[in-house]
């Protein structure tokens, strides 16, 4: 998916939170983005989502405004946030929504939980809220991984993950398709070794660095 983000700038009050950020966001790019806390890096996410109206500057998701088509963009984005929503029904009632609104198969989800050693059977009847940090994570994982999309957008998806759990999801990246775009918000670097064709750093509201790798 291509996206498109011109000169973009978000304030909240008085702060510059996005400070005039131009980037090409290319089909295939798999991207780790990263900078420190309060750089901007989840508003420029939430940007690209449509969730909020700019100051100035554009941004284009597939050709399409995200404010304006919001629903028709994020069917084709896996998006996890950076916490888990507070979600009260239970695991079994979760999957069988997520599997109705978006025609994800429910034996897709449990095997990609599988691969990332969460046992959802024995969950099943739990509220959401109540799964630990770390299996929150899994199974937002999991259901994002379910979906074929052309745009999987993690921010910060393995903070609480142990490291047997981070070394899995980046296993599972690899299945990703060639033409699927990543971003992938991260303070590990390391976690991504191979999976990455370019490094965005943000600070402050502004692209800072915008490296290129060799694969
Ligand atoms: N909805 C909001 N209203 C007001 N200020 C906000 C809002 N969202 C973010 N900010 C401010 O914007 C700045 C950037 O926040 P953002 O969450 O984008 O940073 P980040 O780079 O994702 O940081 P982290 O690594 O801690 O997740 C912060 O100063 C934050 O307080
Ligand atoms: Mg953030």
């Amino acid at each position: 998916m291509k996206i498109e983000i011109k000169d973009v700038i978000k304030n909240f009050g008085e702060e510059n939170v996005l400070d005039g950020i131009t980037l090409d966001i290319n089909e295939g790019d798999k991207i780790a983005m990263l900078g420190p806390n309060g750089a901007g890096k989840t508003t420029l996410i939430r940007a690209i989502l449509g969730y909020y109206k700019l100051n100035s500057g554009e941004i284009s998701v597939d050709g399409k405004d995200p404010v304006k088509k919001r629903v028709e963009i994020l069917k084709k984005i896996s998006f996890i946030p950076q916490l888990p929503p507070p979600i009260k029904i239970s695991i079994d009632d979760l999957l069988g929504y997520i599997c109705t609104t978006s025609g994800v198969k429910k034996e897709r989800i449990i095997k990609e939980a599988e691969d990332m050693e969460l046992d959802i059977k024995a969950n099943i009847k739990k509220p959401f809220f109540k799964l630990s940090g770390g299996m929150k994570q899994k199974l937002l994982i999991a259901i994002a991984l379910a979906r074929e999309s052309e745009l999987y957008i993690f921010d910060e998806p393995t903070a609480n993950l142990d490291p047997k759990g981070r070394e899995n999801f980046a296993n599972l990246l690899k299945g990703l398709k060639k033409e699927s775009s990543v971003i992938y918000v991260t303070h590990r670097l390391e976690d991504l070794k191979g999976l990455t064709n370019r490094l965005i750093y943000l600070d402050i509201g502004k692209v800072t660095e915008d490296k290129r790798l060799e694969v």
